[in-house]
């Protein structure tokens, strides 16, 4: 048995974002019945919390507007969460009439991509987030914040610590359970990872509350992820097969390839609770009905393997 290296967690959760991260941002929409066998697949393989679908505007992601046909399909999945991004009352309007138990919002550190991806200032869509956050919190739902663009802007290049630091403060005010530092475009290092989690928790936030969030353009999201682990994170986002982007990011590519994040935390000897075979088969036959191979390393080197 590998025991885990010192200072690093024993268990990670893995937070699955490949059924809303990752076909969100498809060219074309994956028929509901196959996001629903994609999502019992990932299940059956031992994820336990599989981010199902957004109810967004259907006309700001078409990819993702068949949420009404979708969540009842997978709702009854024993032992899973399926938490769903909700951009405002509307959005948790619908998330509540199918009974959805998690939801998230989702803010920007930046007032570009708060304009872009949900038509507001940054202010204006924190004041949005206020009460859907308070009705979510009353109805007993949990409750996710995600910030995007805490590492770097397509369109404001650098963004500044204390910009992600304020806007992750006005979340947990509202009473989210937790946070997910999105690295929307790819570009964070491990030291800028340090620097963020050191400057959060000087404000007080706990690393057990902080989620991580990686897209993977520039190769950097398993070193960044090791990095956050280091600082005592131990929930991690990542998608099966390295699907995903952000539609209304240009530079946004795929997230951390579950798989790839399977084998670094596999052989550090920390335990996840998912079969990394059955996760390859999973992306695989996606990778088959999405028609082209998938980004991951890993699903391609063990696909090969067993060639
Ligand atoms: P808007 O165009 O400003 O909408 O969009 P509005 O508030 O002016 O409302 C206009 C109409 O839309 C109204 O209908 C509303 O009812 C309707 P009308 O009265 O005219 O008939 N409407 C809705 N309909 C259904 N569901 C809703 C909804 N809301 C309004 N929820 C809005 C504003 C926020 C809705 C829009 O910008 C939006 O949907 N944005 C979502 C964009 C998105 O999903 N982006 C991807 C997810 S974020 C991401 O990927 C990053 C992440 O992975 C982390 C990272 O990597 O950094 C999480
Ligand atoms: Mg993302």
């Amino acid at each position: 048995m590998v025991v885990p290296d010192r200072g690093l967690p024993a268990r990670v959760r893995i937070h699955e974002v490949g059924a809303r991260d990752g076909l969100q941002n498809e060219k074309s929409t994956v028929p509901t019945e196959v996001k629903a066998e994609f999502v019992r697949r990932l299940a059956d393989a031992g994820l336990t919390t599989i981010e199902a679908t957004s109810f967004v505007r259907p006309e700001w992601v078409p990819q993702l507007a068949d949420a009404e046909r979708l969540y009842p399909l997978v709702r009854d999945l024993e032992g899973v969460h399926l938490p769903v991004l909700v951009p405002n009352g509307r959005g948790l309007d619908r998330a509540l009439a199918l009974g959805a138990t998690r939801v998230a919002v989702f803010a920007s550190a930046t007032e570009s991509f708060a304009k872009a991806n949900l038509n507001r200032t940054l202010d204006d869509s924190l004041a949005v987030f206020e009460p859907v956050v308070a009705r979510a919190k009353a109805e007993r739902l949990h409750v996710r914040g995600y910030v995007s663009m805490c590492f770097g802007d397509p369109w404001e290049g650098a963004v500044p610590i204390r910009q992600v630091v304020r806007v992750c403060g006005a979340l947990r005010d509202m009473g989210c359970d937790e946070l997910s530092l999105g690295d929307t475009i790819g570009v964070a290092t491990p030291a800028h990872v340090r620097a963020l989690l050191s400057a959060l928790g000087e404000e007080g936030v706990p690393a057990d509350v902080i989620g991580v969030h990686f897209h993977d353009t520039y190769g950097q999201a398993l070193a960044n992820t090791y990095a956050a682990l280091q600082h005592g994170v131990t929930t991690v986002d990542a998608s099966a097969g390295g699907l995903g982007g952000c539609p209304y990011a240009k530079s946004a590519t795929g997230n951390l390839a579950t798989e790839d994040l399977l084998w670094m935390l596999q052989g550090l000897g920390i335990d996840t609770g998912v079969d990394l075979g059955r996760l390859v088969a999973t992306s695989a036959w996606m990778a088959s009905r999405l028609g082209r191979p998938s980004p991951s390393r890993t699903v391609r080197a063990l696909s090969h393997e067993e060639q």
